[in-house]
Protein backbone atom coordinates (compact mmCIF):
# COMPACT_ATOMS: atom_id res chain seq x y z
CA UNK A 1 0.00 0.00 0.00
CA UNK A 2 1.44 3.73 -0.51
CA UNK A 3 1.46 6.31 1.54
CA UNK A 4 2.27 9.96 1.79
CA UNK A 5 5.26 11.09 3.36
CA UNK A 6 4.76 15.12 3.38
CA UNK A 7 7.47 17.53 5.58
CA UNK A 8 4.90 20.19 6.67
CA UNK A 9 5.79 24.30 7.71
CA UNK A 10 6.12 24.89 4.01
CA UNK A 11 3.48 27.82 2.58
CA UNK A 12 1.95 27.37 -0.44
CA UNK A 13 2.05 29.51 -3.21
CA UNK A 14 0.75 29.41 -6.76
CA UNK A 15 -2.71 28.25 -9.40
CA UNK A 16 -3.93 25.19 -9.37
CA UNK A 17 -5.73 24.19 -12.06
CA UNK A 18 -9.77 22.37 -10.28
CA UNK A 19 -10.42 19.26 -12.24
CA UNK A 20 -14.14 18.09 -13.31
CA UNK A 21 -16.51 17.48 -10.08
CA UNK A 22 -16.93 13.83 -9.03
CA UNK A 23 -19.74 13.92 -7.32
CA UNK A 24 -21.19 15.54 -10.64
CA UNK A 25 -19.85 13.30 -12.90
CA UNK A 26 -20.60 9.80 -11.11
CA UNK A 27 -24.82 10.15 -11.66
CA UNK A 28 -23.92 12.08 -15.68
CA UNK A 29 -21.97 8.91 -16.53
CA UNK A 30 -24.99 6.54 -14.93
CA UNK A 31 -27.62 9.14 -17.04
CA UNK A 32 -25.56 8.49 -20.26
CA UNK A 33 -27.74 4.74 -19.94
CA UNK A 34 -30.84 6.56 -20.93
CA UNK A 35 -29.90 7.49 -24.15
CA UNK A 36 -29.09 5.09 -26.93
CA UNK A 37 -25.96 5.73 -29.47
CA UNK A 38 -22.61 7.24 -28.17
CA UNK A 39 -22.45 10.54 -25.27
CA UNK A 40 -18.97 12.53 -25.18
CA UNK A 41 -18.29 13.65 -21.71
CA UNK A 42 -15.59 16.57 -21.07
CA UNK A 43 -14.16 17.12 -18.04
CA UNK A 44 -14.26 13.80 -16.15
CA UNK A 45 -11.60 13.67 -13.64
CA UNK A 46 -9.37 10.40 -13.01
CA UNK A 47 -10.00 9.01 -9.94
CA UNK A 48 -10.92 5.50 -8.66
CA UNK A 49 -14.49 5.63 -7.77
CA UNK A 50 -14.87 7.42 -11.89
CA UNK A 51 -13.11 3.89 -12.92
CA UNK A 52 -15.50 1.79 -10.64
CA UNK A 53 -18.35 3.47 -12.26
CA UNK A 54 -17.50 2.71 -15.93
CA UNK A 55 -17.12 -1.20 -14.37
CA UNK A 56 -21.18 -0.75 -12.91
CA UNK A 57 -22.42 1.14 -16.60
CA UNK A 58 -19.79 -1.77 -18.39
CA UNK A 59 -22.03 -4.69 -16.42
CA UNK A 60 -24.97 -3.05 -17.91
CA UNK A 61 -23.88 -3.32 -20.99
CA UNK A 62 -22.96 0.00 -22.04
CA UNK A 63 -18.63 0.45 -23.56
CA UNK A 64 -16.91 3.36 -22.21
CA UNK A 65 -13.68 4.24 -23.77
CA UNK A 66 -12.01 6.80 -21.52
CA UNK A 67 -8.90 9.68 -22.36
CA UNK A 68 -7.40 10.47 -18.83
CA UNK A 69 -4.91 12.98 -20.50
CA UNK A 70 -7.49 14.69 -21.65
CA UNK A 71 -10.48 13.96 -19.64
CA UNK A 72 -12.59 12.60 -21.93
CA UNK A 73 -14.96 9.94 -21.88
CA UNK A 74 -16.79 8.70 -24.57
CA UNK A 75 -19.90 5.78 -24.06
CA UNK A 76 -22.15 4.20 -26.32
CA UNK A 77 -25.21 2.71 -25.33
CA UNK A 78 -26.94 -0.16 -27.23
CA UNK A 79 -29.48 -2.63 -25.86
CA UNK A 80 -29.08 -2.95 -22.05
CA UNK A 81 -28.39 -6.41 -20.94
CA UNK A 82 -28.62 -6.37 -17.18
CA UNK A 83 -30.88 -5.11 -14.89
CA UNK A 84 -28.59 -6.16 -11.91
CA UNK A 85 -25.32 -4.56 -10.35
CA UNK A 86 -23.77 -6.84 -8.22
CA UNK A 87 -22.47 -6.66 -4.24
CA UNK A 88 -19.05 -6.81 -5.48
CA UNK A 89 -19.83 -3.45 -7.21
CA UNK A 90 -21.76 -1.64 -4.72
CA UNK A 91 -19.74 -2.42 -1.83
CA UNK A 92 -16.40 -0.55 -3.72
CA UNK A 93 -18.94 2.26 -4.15
CA UNK A 94 -22.02 3.34 -2.83
CA UNK A 95 -22.93 5.96 -6.00
CA UNK A 96 -23.55 2.64 -7.49
CA UNK A 97 -27.16 2.75 -6.53
CA UNK A 98 -27.81 5.75 -8.99
CA UNK A 99 -28.10 2.74 -11.72
CA UNK A 100 -31.89 2.11 -10.18
CA UNK A 101 -33.07 5.20 -11.76
CA UNK A 102 -32.30 4.32 -15.07
CA UNK A 103 -32.70 0.95 -15.03
CA UNK A 104 -36.08 1.23 -13.66
CA UNK A 105 -37.00 4.01 -16.27
CA UNK A 106 -35.04 1.89 -19.60
CA UNK A 107 -35.99 -1.79 -18.59
CA UNK A 108 -38.72 -2.07 -15.76
CA UNK A 109 -37.00 -3.90 -13.44
CA UNK A 110 -33.65 -3.12 -11.05
CA UNK A 111 -32.04 -5.79 -8.78
CA UNK A 112 -29.12 -4.07 -6.97
CA UNK A 113 -27.39 -4.65 -3.91
CA UNK A 114 -28.40 -2.80 -0.75
CA UNK A 115 -25.43 -0.64 0.18
CA UNK A 116 -24.48 -1.61 3.76
CA UNK A 117 -23.79 1.51 6.16
CA UNK A 118 -20.49 3.48 6.33
CA UNK A 119 -17.72 5.23 7.80
CA UNK A 120 -19.28 8.27 8.08
CA UNK A 121 -22.22 6.99 8.77
CA UNK A 122 -26.02 4.60 8.38
CA UNK A 123 -26.49 6.63 4.56
CA UNK A 124 -29.88 4.58 4.15
CA UNK A 125 -31.69 4.81 0.72
CA UNK A 126 -35.34 4.53 2.07
CA UNK A 127 -35.53 8.14 0.58
CA UNK A 128 -35.00 6.51 -2.54
CA UNK A 129 -36.69 3.85 -2.56
CA UNK A 130 -39.86 5.78 -1.32
CA UNK A 131 -39.67 7.64 -4.25
CA UNK A 132 -39.82 5.13 -6.55
CA UNK A 133 -42.82 3.06 -5.21
CA UNK A 134 -44.69 6.69 -5.20
CA UNK A 135 -44.15 6.44 -9.27
CA UNK A 136 -45.24 2.64 -9.03
CA UNK A 137 -42.45 0.43 -8.37
CA UNK A 138 -43.03 -2.55 -6.46
CA UNK A 139 -40.12 -2.58 -4.22
CA UNK A 140 -38.91 -6.13 -2.11
CA UNK A 141 -35.68 -6.67 -0.76
CA UNK A 142 -34.37 -11.00 -1.21
CA UNK A 143 -31.09 -11.84 0.25
CA UNK A 144 -29.38 -8.11 -0.10
CA UNK A 145 -30.84 -7.53 -2.84
CA UNK A 146 -32.92 -4.40 -3.74
CA UNK A 147 -35.78 -5.71 -6.03
CA UNK A 148 -37.58 -2.97 -7.75
CA UNK A 149 -39.87 -3.87 -11.02
CA UNK A 150 -42.58 -1.33 -12.64
CA UNK A 151 -44.41 -2.15 -16.00
CA UNK A 152 -44.87 1.91 -16.24
CA UNK A 153 -43.12 4.52 -14.31
CA UNK A 154 -45.92 7.56 -13.65
CA UNK A 155 -45.02 10.79 -13.12
CA UNK A 156 -46.07 11.99 -8.79
CA UNK A 157 -46.04 14.12 -6.74
CA UNK A 158 -43.27 13.30 -3.78
CA UNK A 159 -41.73 14.79 -1.01
CA UNK A 160 -38.23 13.85 0.15
CA UNK A 161 -38.17 13.84 3.90
CA UNK A 162 -34.82 14.77 4.07
CA UNK A 163 -32.74 16.62 1.78
CA UNK A 164 -30.51 14.08 0.01
CA UNK A 165 -28.44 14.46 -2.95
CA UNK A 166 -28.48 11.10 -4.31
CA UNK A 167 -32.39 10.69 -4.09
CA UNK A 168 -32.87 13.99 -5.59
CA UNK A 169 -30.50 12.76 -8.27
CA UNK A 170 -32.00 9.05 -8.98
CA UNK A 171 -35.69 9.74 -8.87
CA UNK A 172 -34.80 12.67 -12.02
CA UNK A 173 -33.15 9.85 -13.18
CA UNK A 174 -36.33 7.85 -13.44
CA UNK A 175 -38.83 10.64 -13.84
CA UNK A 176 -37.30 11.74 -17.14
CA UNK A 177 -38.98 8.72 -19.11
CA UNK A 178 -41.67 8.10 -16.71
CA UNK A 179 -45.55 8.71 -17.75
CA UNK A 180 -46.56 12.48 -17.11
CA UNK A 181 -45.51 14.90 -14.76
CA UNK A 182 -42.91 14.31 -11.76
CA UNK A 183 -42.66 16.68 -8.99
CA UNK A 184 -39.95 16.62 -6.41
CA UNK A 185 -40.54 18.37 -3.31
CA UNK A 186 -37.43 19.09 -0.63
CA UNK A 187 -35.03 18.01 -3.47
CA UNK A 188 -31.01 19.03 -2.63
CA UNK A 189 -29.96 21.80 -4.41
CA UNK A 190 -26.33 20.88 -4.70
CA UNK A 191 -24.32 21.78 -8.04
CA UNK A 192 -23.86 18.15 -8.94
CA UNK A 193 -27.67 17.84 -8.85
CA UNK A 194 -27.90 20.71 -10.96
CA UNK A 195 -25.38 19.81 -13.29
CA UNK A 196 -27.27 16.55 -13.83
CA UNK A 197 -30.46 17.97 -14.36
CA UNK A 198 -28.61 20.05 -16.86
CA UNK A 199 -27.21 17.30 -18.32
CA UNK A 200 -30.61 15.39 -18.63
CA UNK A 201 -32.34 18.70 -20.13
CA UNK A 202 -29.15 18.43 -23.39
CA UNK A 203 -30.86 14.96 -23.70
CA UNK A 204 -34.11 16.38 -24.29
CA UNK A 205 -35.53 15.77 -20.98
CA UNK A 206 -37.70 18.94 -19.84
CA UNK A 207 -37.13 20.16 -16.31
CA UNK A 208 -38.11 22.89 -14.85
CA UNK A 209 -36.76 24.05 -11.52
CA UNK A 210 -33.43 23.02 -10.95
CA UNK A 211 -31.27 24.61 -8.08
CA UNK A 212 -34.70 25.22 -6.10
CA UNK A 213 -36.52 22.97 -3.72
CA UNK A 214 -39.09 21.95 -6.20
CA UNK A 215 -38.05 19.94 -9.29
CA UNK A 216 -40.77 19.79 -11.87
CA UNK A 217 -40.09 16.88 -14.77
CA UNK A 218 -42.10 16.58 -17.55
CA UNK A 219 -41.75 12.56 -19.07
CA UNK A 220 -40.65 12.56 -22.47
CA UNK A 221 -40.75 9.19 -24.45
CA UNK A 222 -36.73 8.96 -25.53
CA UNK A 223 -33.91 11.11 -24.82
CA UNK A 224 -30.78 12.21 -27.41
CA UNK A 225 -27.26 11.46 -26.28
CA UNK A 226 -25.10 14.33 -26.74
CA UNK A 227 -21.98 16.40 -25.68
CA UNK A 228 -21.49 17.76 -22.58
CA UNK A 229 -19.06 19.25 -19.63
CA UNK A 230 -18.79 18.45 -16.48
CA UNK A 231 -18.93 21.39 -14.01
CA UNK A 232 -15.38 21.65 -11.76
CA UNK A 233 -14.94 20.44 -8.47
CA UNK A 234 -16.02 23.09 -5.84
CA UNK A 235 -14.96 20.29 -2.65
CA UNK A 236 -11.40 19.85 -4.52
CA UNK A 237 -11.09 23.61 -5.13
CA UNK A 238 -12.23 24.25 -1.60
CA UNK A 239 -9.78 21.68 0.19
CA UNK A 240 -6.70 23.52 -1.74
CA UNK A 241 -7.82 27.02 -0.61
CA UNK A 242 -7.80 25.06 2.78
CA UNK A 243 -4.32 23.93 2.31
CA UNK A 244 -3.63 27.77 1.19
CA UNK A 245 -4.41 29.28 4.25
CA UNK A 246 -3.41 26.18 6.85
CA UNK A 247 0.14 26.99 5.40
CA UNK A 248 0.04 31.12 5.42
CA UNK A 249 0.20 30.79 1.90
CA UNK A 250 -1.11 32.72 -1.57
CA UNK A 251 -3.02 29.97 -3.42
CA UNK A 252 -5.39 31.04 -6.36
CA UNK A 253 -7.24 27.94 -7.53
CA UNK A 254 -8.39 28.13 -10.88
CA UNK A 255 -11.45 27.00 -13.57
CA UNK A 256 -14.10 26.94 -10.75
CA UNK A 257 -17.85 28.04 -10.18
CA UNK A 258 -17.03 31.15 -7.23
CA UNK A 259 -20.88 30.83 -6.15
CA UNK A 260 -20.43 27.06 -5.43
CA UNK A 261 -18.18 27.34 -2.46
CA UNK A 262 -19.86 30.80 -0.92
CA UNK A 263 -20.12 29.17 2.24
CA UNK A 264 -16.43 28.77 2.91
CA UNK A 265 -15.55 31.61 1.56
CA UNK A 266 -17.64 33.31 3.64
CA UNK A 267 -16.30 31.78 6.34
CA UNK A 268 -12.63 32.05 5.11
CA UNK A 269 -13.15 35.75 5.27
CA UNK A 270 -14.31 36.13 8.52
CA UNK A 271 -11.83 34.60 10.08
CA UNK A 272 -9.62 37.04 8.36
CA UNK A 273 -8.54 35.79 5.24
CA UNK A 274 -8.06 38.61 2.15
CA UNK A 275 -9.97 36.81 -0.96
CA UNK A 276 -10.24 37.99 -4.47
CA UNK A 277 -12.54 36.61 -6.87
CA UNK A 278 -12.63 36.40 -10.85
CA UNK A 279 -15.32 35.27 -13.30
CA UNK A 280 -14.12 31.37 -12.90
CA UNK A 281 -10.72 31.68 -9.91
CA UNK A 282 -10.73 32.63 -6.74
CA UNK A 283 -7.34 33.53 -4.29
CA UNK A 284 -6.65 33.49 -0.76
CA UNK A 285 -3.93 35.04 1.50
CA UNK A 286 -3.47 35.52 5.37
CA UNK A 287 -3.86 38.59 7.02
CA UNK A 288 -2.06 39.53 10.21
CA UNK A 289 -5.16 38.79 12.43
CA UNK A 290 -7.04 35.55 12.16
CA UNK A 291 -9.66 34.15 13.88
CA UNK A 292 -11.67 30.81 14.97
CA UNK A 293 -15.55 30.76 13.78
CA UNK A 294 -18.50 28.83 14.16
CA UNK A 295 -19.23 26.11 11.23
CA UNK A 296 -22.52 24.36 10.83
CA UNK A 297 -22.47 21.81 7.88
CA UNK A 298 -26.08 21.96 5.72
CA UNK A 299 -27.28 21.29 2.32
CA UNK A 300 -26.13 23.66 -0.06
CA UNK A 301 -26.11 26.46 -0.49
CA UNK A 302 -24.72 26.14 3.43
CA UNK A 303 -21.49 24.94 4.54
CA UNK A 304 -20.45 21.50 3.03
CA UNK A 305 -19.79 18.41 4.56
CA UNK A 306 -17.54 17.86 2.53
CA UNK A 307 -15.58 20.45 3.53
CA UNK A 308 -16.33 20.08 7.24
CA UNK A 309 -12.87 17.46 8.19
CA UNK A 310 -10.45 20.29 6.12
CA UNK A 311 -11.63 22.67 7.81
CA UNK A 312 -11.26 21.25 11.20
CA UNK A 313 -7.48 21.03 10.23
CA UNK A 314 -7.15 24.81 9.61
CA UNK A 315 -9.21 25.50 12.92
CA UNK A 316 -6.93 23.40 14.79
CA UNK A 317 -4.34 25.50 14.57
CA UNK A 318 -6.04 29.14 14.31
CA UNK A 319 -6.01 31.37 17.52
CA UNK A 320 -8.97 30.91 19.69
CA UNK A 321 -11.85 28.83 20.25
CA UNK A 322 -13.95 27.26 17.39
CA UNK A 323 -17.38 25.25 17.26
CA UNK A 324 -18.04 22.71 14.52
CA UNK A 325 -21.64 21.29 13.62
CA UNK A 326 -22.27 18.57 11.52
CA UNK A 327 -25.76 18.00 10.81
CA UNK A 328 -25.48 15.52 7.91
CA UNK A 329 -23.71 12.89 8.82
CA UNK A 330 -23.74 11.14 12.49
CA UNK A 331 -20.44 9.75 12.36
CA UNK A 332 -18.38 12.50 10.46
CA UNK A 333 -15.41 12.94 13.11
CA UNK A 334 -13.12 9.70 12.94
CA UNK A 335 -10.18 12.36 11.50
CA UNK A 336 -10.32 13.74 14.79
CA UNK A 337 -8.60 11.01 17.11
CA UNK A 338 -5.55 11.42 13.94
CA UNK A 339 -5.86 15.28 14.65
CA UNK A 340 -5.58 14.87 17.92
CA UNK A 341 -2.33 12.51 17.17
CA UNK A 342 -0.87 15.31 15.70
CA UNK A 343 -1.54 17.89 18.80
CA UNK A 344 -4.91 18.82 17.95
CA UNK A 345 -6.67 20.01 20.96
CA UNK A 346 -10.44 18.99 19.53
CA UNK A 347 -13.43 17.59 21.91
CA UNK A 348 -16.26 15.79 20.92
CA UNK A 349 -19.93 16.95 22.15
CA UNK A 350 -22.43 14.65 19.77
CA UNK A 351 -22.37 16.36 16.68
CA UNK A 352 -20.55 18.94 17.55
CA UNK A 353 -16.85 19.69 18.12
CA UNK A 354 -14.83 22.31 20.21
CA UNK A 355 -11.63 23.43 19.00
CA UNK A 356 -8.98 24.80 21.10
CA UNK A 357 -6.41 26.53 18.18
CA UNK A 358 -3.17 25.46 18.96
CA UNK A 359 -0.16 27.84 17.50
CA UNK A 360 1.00 24.58 15.47
CA UNK A 361 0.48 21.01 15.00
CA UNK A 362 3.58 18.51 15.14
CA UNK A 363 4.08 15.23 12.57
CA UNK A 364 2.89 11.52 13.41
CA UNK A 365 1.91 8.57 11.72
CA UNK A 366 -1.95 8.98 11.29
CA UNK A 367 -4.07 7.14 9.28
CA UNK A 368 -7.22 7.83 6.32
CA UNK A 369 -10.14 6.81 7.64
CA UNK A 370 -12.55 8.34 4.09
CA UNK A 371 -11.43 10.53 1.34
CA UNK A 372 -12.50 13.96 3.13
CA UNK A 373 -10.69 12.65 6.40
CA UNK A 374 -7.85 11.69 4.28
CA UNK A 375 -7.74 15.14 3.10
CA UNK A 376 -8.02 16.95 6.48
CA UNK A 377 -5.12 14.96 7.13
CA UNK A 378 -3.26 16.28 3.98
CA UNK A 379 -3.76 19.74 4.77
CA UNK A 380 -2.71 19.35 8.41
CA UNK A 381 0.60 17.58 7.33
CA UNK A 382 1.62 20.43 5.36
CA UNK A 383 1.21 22.74 8.33
CA UNK A 384 2.80 20.32 10.13
CA UNK A 385 6.22 20.22 11.99
CA UNK A 386 8.47 17.76 11.34
CA UNK A 387 7.63 15.02 8.75
CA UNK A 388 4.11 13.04 8.17
CA UNK A 389 3.15 9.38 6.99
CA UNK A 390 -0.16 9.37 5.97
CA UNK A 391 -1.73 5.12 5.71
CA UNK A 392 -4.55 3.76 3.65
CA UNK A 393 -4.47 7.42 0.90
CA UNK A 394 -6.57 4.82 -1.38
CA UNK A 395 -8.93 6.68 0.24
CA UNK A 396 -7.69 10.19 -1.65
CA UNK A 397 -7.16 8.46 -4.84
CA UNK A 398 -11.22 8.10 -4.70
CA UNK A 399 -11.60 11.95 -4.79
CA UNK A 400 -8.95 13.92 -5.45
CA UNK A 401 -7.31 14.23 -8.83
CA UNK A 402 -2.90 14.45 -8.93
CA UNK A 403 -3.14 15.33 -5.76
CA UNK A 404 0.61 15.40 -4.99
CA UNK A 405 1.38 16.76 -8.51
CA UNK A 406 -0.87 19.53 -7.74
CA UNK A 407 0.50 20.28 -4.25
CA UNK A 408 3.95 19.54 -5.77
CA UNK A 409 3.03 22.72 -8.05
CA UNK A 410 2.17 24.73 -5.03
CA UNK A 411 5.47 23.95 -3.20
CA UNK A 412 4.39 21.31 -0.87
CA UNK A 413 6.97 18.96 0.22
CA UNK A 414 4.91 15.69 -0.36
CA UNK A 415 5.97 12.25 -1.41
CA UNK A 416 3.99 9.28 -2.52
CA UNK A 417 5.87 6.53 -1.25
CA UNK A 418 5.23 2.93 -2.79
CA UNK A 419 4.73 -0.48 -0.69
CA UNK A 420 5.19 2.07 2.52
CA UNK A 421 4.18 0.03 6.15
CA UNK A 422 0.41 -0.67 5.65
C1 LIG B 1 -23.67 12.83 -1.57
O1 LIG B 1 -23.91 11.62 -0.85
C2 LIG B 1 -22.19 12.86 -1.86
N1 LIG B 1 -21.83 11.68 -2.64
C3 LIG B 1 -21.41 12.92 -0.56
O2 LIG B 1 -20.02 13.06 -0.88
C4 LIG B 1 -21.86 14.14 0.25
O3 LIG B 1 -21.19 14.13 1.50
C5 LIG B 1 -23.36 14.09 0.46
O4 LIG B 1 -24.05 13.98 -0.82
C6 LIG B 1 -23.91 15.32 1.17
O5 LIG B 1 -23.59 16.48 0.45
C7 LIG B 1 -22.05 11.66 -3.94
O6 LIG B 1 -22.56 12.62 -4.54
C8 LIG B 1 -21.63 10.45 -4.68
P1 LIG B 1 -27.35 12.45 0.81
P2 LIG B 1 -25.39 11.07 -0.68
O7 LIG B 1 -28.31 11.47 0.26
O8 LIG B 1 -26.17 11.40 -1.89
C9 LIG B 1 -29.69 10.81 4.65
C10 LIG B 1 -17.72 12.61 -0.72
O9 LIG B 1 -16.86 12.64 0.19
N2 LIG B 1 -30.45 9.94 3.73
O10 LIG B 1 -27.50 13.88 0.43
O11 LIG B 1 -25.29 9.67 -0.24
C11 LIG B 1 -28.20 10.43 4.72
O12 LIG B 1 -27.98 9.35 5.59
C12 LIG B 1 -19.09 12.04 -0.47
O13 LIG B 1 -17.49 13.00 -1.88
C13 LIG B 1 -31.49 9.19 4.23
O14 LIG B 1 -31.81 9.22 5.43
O15 LIG B 1 -25.87 11.96 0.54
C14 LIG B 1 -27.60 11.72 5.19
O16 LIG B 1 -27.76 11.84 6.57
C15 LIG B 1 -19.28 11.43 0.86
N3 LIG B 1 -32.18 8.38 3.36
C16 LIG B 1 -28.48 12.80 4.49
O17 LIG B 1 -29.69 12.13 4.14
C17 LIG B 1 -31.89 8.34 2.03
O18 LIG B 1 -32.57 7.59 1.29
C18 LIG B 1 -27.87 13.40 3.23
O19 LIG B 1 -27.39 12.35 2.41
C19 LIG B 1 -30.84 9.11 1.53
C20 LIG B 1 -30.13 9.92 2.41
Amino acid sequence: MDIYRIRGNKRLSGEVEISGAKNAALPIIVACLLAKGETILKNVPDLMDIRTIFKVIEFLGAQTDYNPEKNILKVKVGRIKNAEVPYELVKTMRASVYVMGPLLAITGEADVSLPGGCSIGERPVDIHLSGFEAMGAKITLEHGYIKAAAKELKGTTFFMKKVSVGATANLMMAAVLAKGTTVLENCAMEPDVVDLGNFLTAMGAKISGLGTDRIEIEGVKKLKPVTYSIIPDRIEAGTYLLAGAITKGKVKVKNIVPGHISALLDSLSEMGYKLKTGKNWVSLEPSRKLSGTVIKTLPFPGFPTDLQAPMMSLLSVTSGISVIIETIFENRFTHVPELRRMGADIQIEGNTVIIRGKKSLSSAPVMMSDLRAGAALIIAALAAKGTTEIRRIYHSDRGYEKLSQKLLKLGADIKRVKGGKP
